[in-house]
């Protein structure tokens, strides 16, 4: 989604913007922007579609100076055209502005600026606010920007300089993240660590109601009311090779090939196999409070959805805690009951989707404990949550969350072990799941030996137009992610069911066209899988079948096998996860799609 860059220091802003803006190209976005002053005036590029038409833009017409902000925009109001890109010029253009978010009162405030004789030259609401800013200018343009915020509901990560107060430039944060990056006489600004990390690792991170000043040896951040803010300066751990390609064609194949190591990175030093527990520092909650707690609601969006709903099954089956799951854009609108005694479990891998923030500070409010499931560190969720998991998978560049996914399984294995063995599971029982846990990596790895099969499934399938993905218990979530996985990536229309569910529609959708991929382990519920796939085959549907053993159940029923190791039922969805993502990858390069940024999608979405 949007990405913001600034510069203020000795050196050309300019190649500093496009770098980080490159930097975040992997959050999705449809146009660029870089304004720079150049010692008298504010000079802006922009161009529709990707970073390279606007260097392309600066090779023919170059805008140098030593101060400038950049944008990617993720288009909200009006198309992805040039004159929607950011920046944004105040009308006499001395003003330039990059924004994140949603101004809601645009409408209101476009109006007002309209009546005072200010001329819009964008469907943007970002616009608004460098009008506004002009029109409050008296000469300080932190004032002009605090005061111009005074007016404007919404949401708003932002970056302003004006030619008028030179030498600055002004940030202001409100659900849409920013941070400080300190360097050696010179200073960044950025909504992403990675957009800045080739230049320092030194960091401030902005909170909500922030407005912070950004000169070329020296920053402040104050409030709303202009009073100074203390700020710690944090440090960045994570290197850069850790966002490079390493060889992969795509992040999306490198992530996948990722995850023995991530998954083990994940349990590191938190698995204590021979009590069959857990160890989970960051958690804060007492004994007594874990013994306490009545219900467990688990909010996320998408993929991070799916792996809620693998977790209400641990938790329910292990600690026998009722547990509900909710898409976080519903439960902020619904009158949830959550009481002292309720369980807010928050997943995101990105920690900064609107959506799922918002469900988080709505727990919150109605008195819920929160604990954030999160891969970001320092990001919005993780700072405001009252206790959580990081999932320590590293940074995840492709747009389809994959190795996130997986870690997200481990942490809520991990939690459900430490809840259920101070309640009712036994040690023999936590001792088992441990040991599973534990063999986990290696057979991660065994699955990924076999991507060459995988890929000749692929090569079958590529034409398909519609796809079926069926699973039960365990397996379910899993259909349904590996169906959002073909979708994003391909664009072929794929559903993801309960096996047993197909007998009461889709399976009015079965004929010799349709790849039906079942996930069919040896599991719990195996022969009820066997026959939902003698449904398929009999409909002549195409089976393409995940499974652990050679059965003989499945003579005769599977078109295509794709083995994965056996492991206790609540892991399956881990490895049978793998292959699921190998196959949408394979299929999306087939079809010539682009697999790390697909159209209409954004990495991190912190709009509502
Ligand atoms: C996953 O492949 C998707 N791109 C998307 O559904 C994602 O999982 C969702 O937007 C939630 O993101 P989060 O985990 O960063 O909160």
């Amino acid at each position: 989604m949007c990405g913001i860059i600034g510069y203020i220091g000795p050196n050309d802003a300019t190649p500093y913007l496009i770098e980080g803006l490159k930097r975040m190209e992997y959050r999705g976005y449809d146009s660029a922007g870089v304004a720079v002053f150049d010692g008298e005036a504010i000079e802006t590029r922009r161009a529709a579609g990707k970073i390279a038409k606007l260097e392309a833009a600066l090779a023919i017409d170059p805008a140098d100076g030593f101060v400038g902000i950049g944008h990617t925009r993720w288009a909200t109001h009006g198309p992805p055209t040039e004159r929607n890109a950011h920046p944004h010029l105040s009308a006499d253009g001395t003003i330039a502005v990059v924004h994140n978010g949603i101004i809601e009162n645009s409408g209101t405030l476009k109006a007002a600026l309209q009546e005072l004789g200010y001329e819009f030259r964008s469907d943007t609401d970002t616009e608004v606010l460098a009008h506004l800013i002009q029109e409050l200018f008296e000469g300080s343009l932190e004032e002009a920007v605090i005061n111009a915020l005074r007016k404007v509901e919404g949401t708003y990560g932002m970056a302003v300089v004006s030619s008028r107060d030179p030498g600055k430039i002004v940030a202001a944060r409100k659900g849409s993240p920013l941070l400080i990056g300190i360097g050696e006489g010179e200073n960044f600004l950025a909504s992403d660590p990675s957009a800045i990390l080739a230049h320092t690792r030194q960091v401030v991170y902005l909170n909500d109601g922030d407005v912070a000043v950004i000169e070329r040896d020296r920053y402040k951040v104050l409030d709303v009311d202009a009073m100074p803010q203390p700020r710690d300066v944090d440090r960045i751990s994570w290197d850069l090779a850790a966002i490079e390609r390493g060889g992969f064609a795509h992040f999306m194949l490198k992530e996948i090939f990722e995850q023995p190591t991530t998954v083990e990175n994940a349990m590191r030093g938190r698995l204590i196999l021979e009590d069959g527990t857990a160890k989970l520092g960051g958690i804060n909650l007492s004994h007594e409070q874990l013994l306490n707690i009545d219900n467990v609601i688990i909010t996320a969006c998408g993929t991070s959805w799916h792996s809620a709903l693998i977790g209400e099954m641990m938790i329910e089956e292990l600690a026998r805690i009722p547990v509900e799951v909710e898409y976080a854009s519903e439960f902020r609108y619904k009158n949830p009951i959550v009481t002292e005694r309720t369980l807010c479990i928050v997943i995101s891998q990105s920690g900064e989707t609107a959506d799922t923030l918002a469900a988080m500070r709505e727990a919150k409010r109605r008195g819920a404990r929160t604990l954030g499931f999160v891969n970001v560190v320092g990001s919005t969720i993780a700072r405001e949550d009252d206790g959580g998991v990081y999932l320590h998978a590293g940074p995840e560049i492709g747009v389809a969350s994959t190795k996130a996914f997986t870690s997200q399984v481990v942490a809520l294995a991990l939690f459900t072990l430490k809840l259920a063995r101070k309640r009712e599971l036994s040690v023999t029982r936590g001792r088992e799941i441990a040991q599973a846990l534990h063999e986990l990596p290696a057979k991660v790895q065994q699955v990924l030996d076999t991507a060459a099969k995988i890929e000749e499934i692929a090569e079958e399938f590529k034409r398909a137009s519609n796809f079926l993905y069926l699973g039960r218990g365990y397996n379910f979530p899993g259909a349904l992610e590996g169906a959002l996985k073909l979708k994003e990536i391909s664009y072929i229309h794929a559903e993801g069911y309960p096996a047993a569910e197909m007998k009461h529609g889709p399976i009015a959708l079965i004929d010799e066209m349709m790849p039906v991929v079942f996930i069919a382990p040896h599991d719990a519920v195996f022969d009820k899988v066997v026959s939902n796939i003698h449904e398929v085959k009999a409909r002549k549907g195409k089976t393409i079948v995940i499974t652990s053993r050679d059965e003989p159940a499945l003579k005769g029923l599977v078109d295509y096998e794709i083995r994965i190791p056996e492991t206790v039922d609540m892991l399956m969805p881990i490895l049978a996860a793998v292959p699921l993502q190998l196959l949408a990858y394979y299929i999306a390069v087939k079809r010539g799609s682009n697999v790390d940024q697909p159209r209409n999608l954004a990495k991190s979405v912190t709009v509502e």
